[in-house]
């Protein structure tokens, strides 16, 4: 891991790894994640370690990955200096990837076992679509974050063309019937099953409960893997939800370090228009 990812870049940093080449590495790594995981989630893992270290400090930081999985992202994590929690209620997920599972934590992101205002970075890659209460999680990721802390928060919206995982693009025909052919073709239910353990989730429905919480800002809100001159499309309403593919949203903990002074925080970007 390079160190200088270990510092906040800054906006010009931010635009120089979001670069053509990098999105093409990321979707070639996609291509082969079925048959090659180790690869594509090792890719993607010391990618947002990388992308998080262009919003925050990483070395010595409190890192909660909510819905951490098969734990890639524990050794890119704490590669960085990190310290590394990663939370999910299947341990066998996250010891898939052969980690051990010592600094994980068997929980819900919907009522995180965690203190208040400890966590300097509350980090969930891919999880808020399987969750039933997605609001609630992200409640729950603020008030676990320090004031001046950073949440950094994706997901696959539903109209994504990858929106309905395993039984896409058939989900674009109703998540029931994607899911009844899927049974029907593999012979058996699909992991993520719509309503069970896949939910259609939208942008819009996330940015307006960012707008609705008084106690974080918005730093930015990006198409996760898209180069930084196709960012524009987070700003046209329907059009994110299509083309967005994977949806990011970097907030910042607003508010007071509790019992003295707000400890300086490194975040360097400014407020999203949206
Ligand atoms: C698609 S995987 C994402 C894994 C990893 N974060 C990544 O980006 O590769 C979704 C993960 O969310 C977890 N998950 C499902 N419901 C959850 C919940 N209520 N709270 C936290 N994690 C949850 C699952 O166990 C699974 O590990």
């Amino acid at each position: 891991m390079s160190g200088v990812w270990d510092v906040a870049g800054g906006p010009s940093a931010r635009r120089r790894f979001a670069s053509l080449a990098r999105s093409v590495r990321l979707f070639r790594g996609f291509l082969v994640e079925q048959t090659d995981p180790d690869h594509f989630y090792g890719l993607l893992a010391d990618d947002s370690v990388r992308q998080v270290g262009g919003y925050s400090a990483l070395a010595g930081r409190t890192v909660l990955d909510v819905g951490g999985g098969p734990g890639y992202f524990a050794s890119a994590f704490r590669a960085a200096g990190a310290r590394y929690v990663g939370l999910d209620p299947d341990v066998g997920d996250f010891s898939a990837a052969g980690e051990s599972v010592a600094g994980m934590v068997r929980g819900s992101g919907t009522a995180l076992p965690v203190q208040s205002a400890v966590v300097d970075v509350a980090f969930s890659s891919n999880v808020l679509e399987h969750v039933s209460e997605p609001n609630r999680m992200l409640d729950e990721m603020v008030r676990v974050t320090r004031p001046g802390g950073v949440l950094f928060v994706s997901f696959t919206p539903w109209l994504s063309p990858w929106g309905g995982h395993e039984t896409a693009p058939w989900h674009y025909l109703g998540g029931d019937r994607a899911r009844r052919r899927y049974q029907r073709k593999m012979g058996r239910s699909p992991k993520n099953r719509y309503r069970e353990t896949l939910f259609p989730l939208s942008i819009s429905d996330v940015l307006r409960w960012a707008r609705g919480n008084g106690d974080v800002e918005v730093l930015e809100a990006l198409p996760r893997y898209h180069p930084w001159w196709g960012r524009w499309v987070i700003r046209v309403p329907g059009v994110r939800e299509i083309a967005a593919w994977n949806f990011l949203l970097v907030l910042r903990r607003v508010g007071d370090e509790p019992g003295g002074a707000a400890r300086k925080t490194e975040l360097t970007g400014g407020r999203v228009a949206m």
